[in-house]
């Protein structure tokens, strides 16, 4: 696996990492976020070579609302990545794993941030930028249907780093902007005030697999066209079948049982990449080249995610059916994350001259 960090000299070697990573509530997990997301981050933990490096992961419920104004789906997708990452093998003992909305002290730092943030900054903005494009396009005010929160994104994306000093942020692609932003605000509150934020590196995984969909466009909840991880939460179908019926839907071209095949060319073989050991892989392209029929790929693919997502589908299940024992493991992580977000508030705070007058007894 190669792994690049946007500023790499600034890890110090043997000094502890402080990882923090959010993902947002606004959907059903998908294989596509187990590849990219959940399975790496959950080794990442697992495979530590440094006994006191910190993990924070986060459920973005705060950033979730800026495009989504569906409170039932937040409700459930909050509760559904819940189950996901802790039924997939994360260990809320070992990491802190909390809701966004739980730390209030995060929007009272995202306040304190605007204020040693530029407009201009936020002016470019990827997302920012690519709604204003849309509405020029079609003509209509450049800031339509633009709310404050989306402009402001990149604010508290900010305050969820720098409220725990992270070190180290892994994320896709299209999010280095927005740790370079926070770095960017550290450092102009720093020189303003006083050194209070460590100043993070976004983490990229260079050869995260970008999963296509079932229609051939990149793997996403807003195409529909995902293949849910544990499928739909219905305890009435059989999940095991709604993962072999969604593999089965992958479109592929109309090319006959004998004829060779390109696997380079096969979202069937793309994802079987994601899931399979190098021998595995390479037989597979043998197979290819010799002409499997299009049925056989797409069983063996089945076989392969399914060995590997089988054995964490109960648990899935049983946190699904138990949001008590999410709550309360959630409600822990919350108090471990304040503990130490009490603390880095009161410090900005007092940078900024927000303090008390005078001790009372
Ligand atoms: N913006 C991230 C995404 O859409 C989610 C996120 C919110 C995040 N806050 C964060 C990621 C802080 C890393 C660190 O994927």
């Amino acid at each position: 696996m190669s792994v690049s960090e946007t500023h790499p000299n600034q890890t110090v070697a043997n000094q502890p990492k402080r990882f923090l990573t959010g993902v947002q509530t606004t959907g059903i997990p998908h294989l596509g976020n187990y590849v990219g997301a959940i399975r790496p981050a959950i080794q990442s933990t697992q495979n530590s070579d440094n006994e006191k490096d910190q993990s924070f992961f986060f459920l973005a419920d705060y950033h979730s609302i800026i495009k989504c104004a569906d409170p039932k789906q937040i409700h459930e997708s909050t509760k559904a990545i819940a189950a996901t990452w802790l039924a997939c093998g994360l260990d809320p003992e070992k990491v802190v794993f909390y809701r966004q909305s739980d730390v209030p002290e995060i929007p009272e730092l995202a306040w304190i941030l605007n204020c040693s943030c530029a407009k201009g900054l936020m002016n470019r903005a990827h997302a920012y930028k690519a709604a204003v494009d849309v509405n020029l396009n079609n003509d209509v005010d450049a800031d339509h249907n633009i709310t404050m929160g989306l402009f402001g994104y990149p604010v508290l994306m900010a305050a969820d780093i720098l409220m725990f000093n992270a070190t180290h942020v892994p994320v896709g692609r299209d999010q280095i902007q927005h740790v370079e932003m926070a770095r960017d605000i550290a450092g102009t509150f720093n020189h303003k005030y006083k050194s209070l934020f460590t100043l993070p590196s976004a983490v990229v995984d260079d050869d995260m697999p970008l999963l296509t969909g079932l229609d051939g466009r990149k793997m996403s909840k807003s195409y529909n066209n995902i293949i849910p991880l544990f499928g739909e939460y219905n305890p009435q179908v059989d999940p095991e079948k709604q993962l072999r019926k969604a593999v089965m839907q992958i479109v592929t071209n109309s090319q006959a049982p004998e004829e060779p095949k390109n696997p380079d060319d096969s979202v069937i073989f793309e994802i079987y990449r994601a899931f399979a050991t190098p021998s595995e892989i390479a037989d597979l392209r043998a197979q290819f080249e010799a002409g499997i029929a299009w049925g056989d790929a797409k069983q063996i693919l089945f076989e392969k995610i399914n060995s590997e997502i089988a054995p964490f589908r109960d648990r899935y299940f049983e946190l699904m059916a138990n949001p008590k024992e999410l709550e309360e493991i959630l409600q822990a992580g919350g108090e471990k994350a304040r503990r130490h977000s009490r603390r880095q508030l009161d410090k900005a705070r007092r940078a900024i001259g927000i303090k008390p007058l005078a001790k009372l007894k």
